[in-house]
């Protein structure tokens, strides 16, 4: 059984033991980065330094939050808007290994730059089992290249520290709980972002489609659990799809693009089965999409598929 309290002495004292000198950590702000924040920083403290960027393919209000919590908990920080970088290095690309790769890369390129302006010799990764089981060991095929793990070049400066490498999602949260960071409970949300939510070209304007409808899905999915008119789901967000169908504006003829809402449950992500959301809360959600993104789209879908022969994210 997983004992945090053992599992935070000793990852500690190995921190301390393996890092000596400045360390940087890429903080999205999401469960796993947040824990691995607070245990290097509980180990060697201002020698941290925690960057996070923003690339534009964070949710509504996300990297406003991050910077709060970064605060919060005292880290030393740096904040870095990189939105229009990324916006450019993803023009034309709707591959979705792609994707990954480039977005990969700009986090290295980014926090390269950093740690030569710092002179800082450490990467610290909250890279978690599932992360690197999914990007191909030797004996596995690679699913996803998970953005952590399979975006680092082969040559890299710093020296990398994953000190969650060996734990699930499950026991993260456990380790959360005890550091009391606050956001122990917050759903899972991949490191290349809204990028692997849209399928196609990840525009700034689709962005902001699916931004939005992203933020519809949470905030209905999360009123109804607090109302106690169904269990919070594991994970649950909205995917733009990279079809159009035909449908009605107004009185007029519209030719429009199609909204995904997806909600799983799982233990660990490995697997998961989909989400029985009651049917009226469906009802609420594709009405709030259709009318605030009218223009755009016409059409909601929610997609019943599990994992295998699915995955979480579509891409
Ligand atoms: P999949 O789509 O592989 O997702 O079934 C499993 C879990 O991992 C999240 N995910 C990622 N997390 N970097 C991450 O840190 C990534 O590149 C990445 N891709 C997927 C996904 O949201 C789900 O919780």
């Amino acid at each position: 059984m997983f004992k945090p309290t053992a599992f935070i002495k000793e990852a500690t004292e190995q921190i301390q033991k393996t890092v000596k000198g400045k360390a940087l950590i890429a903080f999205s702000g999401g469960v796993d980065s947040t824990v691995c924040a607070a245990l290097v920083n509980k180990a060697i403290g201002d020698q941290l330094i925690a960057v996070h960027v923003d690339t534009g393919y964070m949710r509504k209000n996300e990297s406003k939050n991050t910077k709060k919590l970064m605060e919060e908990m005292n880290l030393n920080y740096r904040f870095i808007d990189a939105s229009k970088e990324y916006y450019a290095s993803l023009k034309n690309v709707t591959d979705p290994e792609k994707k990954r790769k480039i977005i990969g890369e700009k986090f290295i390129e980014l926090f390269d730059e950093v740690a030569n302006e710092e002179n800082i010799q450490y990467l610290v990764q909250g890279t978690i089992a599932p992360d690197w089981i999914e990007s191909g060991g030797e004996l596995r095929d690679t699913i996803k290249s998970h953005h952590n793990v399979g975006g680092l070049p082969e040559k890299m400066n710093l020296k990398l520290v994953e000190p969650l490498r060996d734990l699930y999602k499950d026991e993260v949260r456990e380790l959360a709980r005890e550091l009391h960071v606050s956001v122990s409970e917050k759903q899972p949300f991949p490191g290349p972002g809204l990028a692997i939510r849209i399928m196609g070209e990840a525009t700034p304007k689709r962005t902001d489609i699916v931004r939005e409808a992203c933020a519809i899905v949470e905030e209905e999915i999360e009123k109804a659990s607090s109302e106690k008119k169904m269990t919070l789901p594991w994970q649950y967000f909205a995917v733009l799809l990279p079809v159009k169908s035909v449908g009605v504006h107004g009185d007029k003829r519209a030719y429009g693009q199609v909204i995904a809402i997806r909600a799983v449950e799982s233990m660990d992500a490995m697997s998961c089965s989909f989400s029985t959301i009651p049917h009226d809360i469906i009802d609420v959600i594709s009405n709030r999409i259709t009318n605030t993104l009218g223009h755009d789209i016409n059409r909601v879908v929610y997609d019943v598929t599990n994992k295998p022969p699915g995955t979480i994210e579509w891409e």
